[in-house]
């Protein structure tokens, strides 16, 4: 298939646009470098060795789109977005903006060029505060911060469209909590600033460039009092999307779908097996509870698995032994 990626620079955009191109489809990316670093592509080349072709655009430019789509495409994997919660918090209208708008400028591109085979980022955060998990599918949605509202708007659209215009084939694909690298050590997660995530918090602090990790509450209702999350290996969250691709037609309009392990790990948990992976004990101190996390959030992934033909391999060790690998040799990232 010849596949346009948006977001193609980022943490999940270069592990799915390396997975596509191994498996033998044709890909073009873009991406505007807001939050990543063209060397992500590079690598993709190289560890590859076939063509990516990359161009430096943004959602909002409609013409620019229009222009990309017309080219034709089989399908669009839509990455592209901003996902800081906190920051969305300050700037609601910028998220609105980029991540809503943008989507929609897209939805229309594609429209015009007649390509209606869509594969969307969307998130385990469109289920709101949790209180029973594992959670399928058919949870109530609804948004806890601005970033999530943004999800559940683009998710609409979605719905929308397909209901709309027949011949629309959409895969929402609800991301858990995506860790860990390519087990090459060249392409990985490279948050700017200081990390809002838990792994590239406890990574920073193994390679020195943190004191400590800080450990949101550990009097929550879980086995060890810290918050339990459904983390997955970003190589599997990549190969969901090559097995969405590949089941798009059969999909019924737009649907969604949960890409997790569905097992849950805790936060004292992830910092064992991180200092297991690194060789050392990570330190770490326990502060008060974050505002707006949840206790225990894990999914149900039996849709993904009947619909898709996937589930996760990759368990939490695997993902800190990559993950670490590839803070290890950057430790600043692409920066360096
Ligand atoms: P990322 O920031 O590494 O990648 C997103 C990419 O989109 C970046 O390279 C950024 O520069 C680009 N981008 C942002 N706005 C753009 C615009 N207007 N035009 C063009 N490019 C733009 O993030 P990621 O972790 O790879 O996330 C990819 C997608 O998955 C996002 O939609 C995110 O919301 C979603 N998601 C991420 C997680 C997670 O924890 N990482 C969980 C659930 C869902
Ligand atoms: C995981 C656990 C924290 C950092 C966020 C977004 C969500 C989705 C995934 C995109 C929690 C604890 C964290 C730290 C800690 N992203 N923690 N110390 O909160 O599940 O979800 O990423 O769609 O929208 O909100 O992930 O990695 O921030 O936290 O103790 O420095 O680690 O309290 O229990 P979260 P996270």
């Amino acid at each position: 298939m010849r596949i346009l990626v948006t977001g193609v620079a980022g943490y999940i955009g270069s592990h799915t646009a390396l997975e596509l191109l191994n498996a033998g489809h044709d890909v073009v990316g873009f991406d505007n470098l807001s939050n990543s670093s063209q060397e992500s592509v590079r690598r993709v080349r190289a560890l590859t060795g076939k063509p990516l072709r990359f161009e430096k655009l943004d959602l909002l430019d409609a013409p620019g789109l229009g222009r990309l789509l017309k080219e034709g495409f089989d399908a669009v994997v839509h990455f592209a977005a901003l996902k800081a919660v906190g920051e969305s918090v300050e700037k609601p209208e910028l998220y609105r903006r980029n991540n809503v708008d943008g989507s929609a400028n897209l939805l229309a591109a594609m429209t015009a060029a007649n390509c209606r085979k869509l594969v969307f980022s969307s998130s385990c955060t469109v289920y709101g505060d949790v209180k029973k998990s594992p959670v399928d599918e058919s949870h109530p949605r609804s948004a806890v911060n601005p970033y999530g509202g943004t999800k559940l708007a683009v998710e609409d659209l979605c719905f929308e469209l397909a209901r709309r215009e027949k011949g629309w084939r959409v895969a929402l694909l609800r991301y858990f909590n995506p860790i860990g690298a390519h087990e090459s050590g060249r392409i990985g997660e490279d948050p700017r600033g200081l990390p809002n995530n838990l792994m590239p918090y406890v990574m920073q602090t193994a390679v020195g460039r943190r004191d400590k990790v800080r450990v949101w509450g550990d009097d929550y209702p879980t086995p060890d009092g810290t918050g339990v999350r459904d983390y997955i290996h970003v190589v599997d969250l990549a190969l969901g999307h090559l097995a969405a691709l590949n089941h798009l037609d059969e999909f019924d309009g737009a649907e969604a779908v949960n890409l997790g392990t569905g097992r849950g790990a805790s936060v004292l948990e992830v910092i064992a097996a991180a200092s297991k992976a690194v060789g050392h004990r990570i330190p770490y101190e326990i502060m008060p509870r974050r505002p707006g996390d949840s206790a225990a959030i894990w999914a149900d992934p039996s849709l993904a698995k009947k619909k898709l033909g996937w589930t996760a391999a990759r368990g939490l060790e695997r993902m800190c032994a990559d993950h670490w690998r590839w803070q290890k040799d950057n430790p600043n990232g692409y920066g360096a």
